[in-house]
């Protein structure tokens, strides 16, 4: 493996996917176009998209001992992933999670987390030495909220960049801000850190200017169609517009930004060009049905960066 070095402690996740002509309401009974098993999970997602974007990736994580199990680490591996650290958990079920997609391409998704929540802090003491000598450490919320402080508290003292998912978000202490060097949230998830409901370009702005101030070096704020809002330390705050594509389905598409976002800030990028080049691999996800099976290649990602030159997404703040 090439590429920088990205070490990925979170959730694998089977996802049964619906598609459906719209959500029902509760108590009704709608017929779906289609059903499809797909692998998921955000800690799985985020690691496949930083292998296929170019990052030499390790996974930390449970899955179940179960076909399910089997599967998705096998899908690391077929990504080049080091997976010898997804282990099975005897007595447990993999992360399942059952998610609809209306034909706007809009989803809802339950997940029963099983397996991904045996993940101890031991489990990540253990892996210390592989956490030390990464470029990057990417966490998010779908396993123990201990266990991933563990991780990023193991990263911050040896000097490794900690890119941080707060999503599903949790209670959070807010001193623990100042341990990430990249925050990348969507609206509701800067809202419920920041206190500040984010609902447009200027919330957007008040909210990072905020999660800055509780020690985040950097805030990536995403926001679906509106864009991202990038700040860093300094006033070089920016919002980047959304890369227009035909909407298929969601999923995953902020993990993908997660994934290509570090493997650009390990090959050195400023955190604008990262998330540029993230979007870009963001909109291409937005275009496919499901989670893994969507996420692009480095070629893809390229070759569709080449047709859309002439439309720059960056637009000043
Ligand atoms: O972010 C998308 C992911 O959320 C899905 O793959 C699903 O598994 C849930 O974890």
């Amino acid at each position: 493996m090439s590429g920088p070095r990205i070490t990925v402690v979170g959730s694998l996740n089977m996802d049964l996917v619906f598609r459906t002509p719209r959500m029902p309401l509760a108590g009704e009974t709608i017929s779906g176009h289609a059903f499809r098993q797909i692998p998921g999970g955000k800690g799985a997602n985020q690691a496949v998209a930083a292998a296929r974007l170019g990052g030499a990736v390790t996974m930390l994580g449970r899955v179940g001992d179960d076909a399910f199990g089997r599967q998705l680490r096998d899908c690391l591996l077929a990504d080049g992933i080091d997976a010898s650290q997804v282990l099975a958990q005897a007595g447990m079920a993999s992360g399942v999670a059952g998610i609809l997609v209306d034909d706007a391409g809009s989803n809802s998704i339950v997940v029963t987390p099983g397996a991904n929540m045996a993940l101890t802090l031991e489990d990540v003491e253990a892996l210390a030495p592989t956490i030390l000598a990464s470029d990057l450490l990417v966490c998010q919320l779908e396993t123990r909220l201990c266990a991933v402080m563990r991780a990023i508290e193991i990263a911050k003292r040896g000097g490794v960049k900690v890119v941080f998912n707060p999503a599903p978000m949790q209670p959070l202490r807010a001193d623990w801000l100042a341990l990430v060097d990249y925050l990348i949230v969507n609206e509701t998830e800067a809202s419920q850190l920041s206190e500040i409901a984010v609902v447009d370009r200027a919330t957007a702005r008040q909210a990072a200017t905020k999660l800055l101030a509780m020690g985040a070096g950097s805030v990536l704020l995403t926001m679906g169609g509106q864009g991202v809002f990038v700040a860093g330390q300094g006033d070089n705050s920016r919002m980047l517009a959304a890369v227009p594509v035909e909407v298929v389905d969601t999923t995953a598409a902020g993990d993908t930004f997660v994934g290509a976002f570090s493997v650009g800030i390990g090959q050195g990028l400023g955190i604008v060009e990262a998330a540029t080049a993230a979007q870009y691999a963001a909109a291409l996800t937005v275009t496919k049905l499901g989670a893994q099976t969507s996420i692009p290649t480095r070629a893809e990602v390229e070759q569709f960066i080449a047709s859309r030159a002439a439309r720059a997404p960056v637009e000043a703040a």
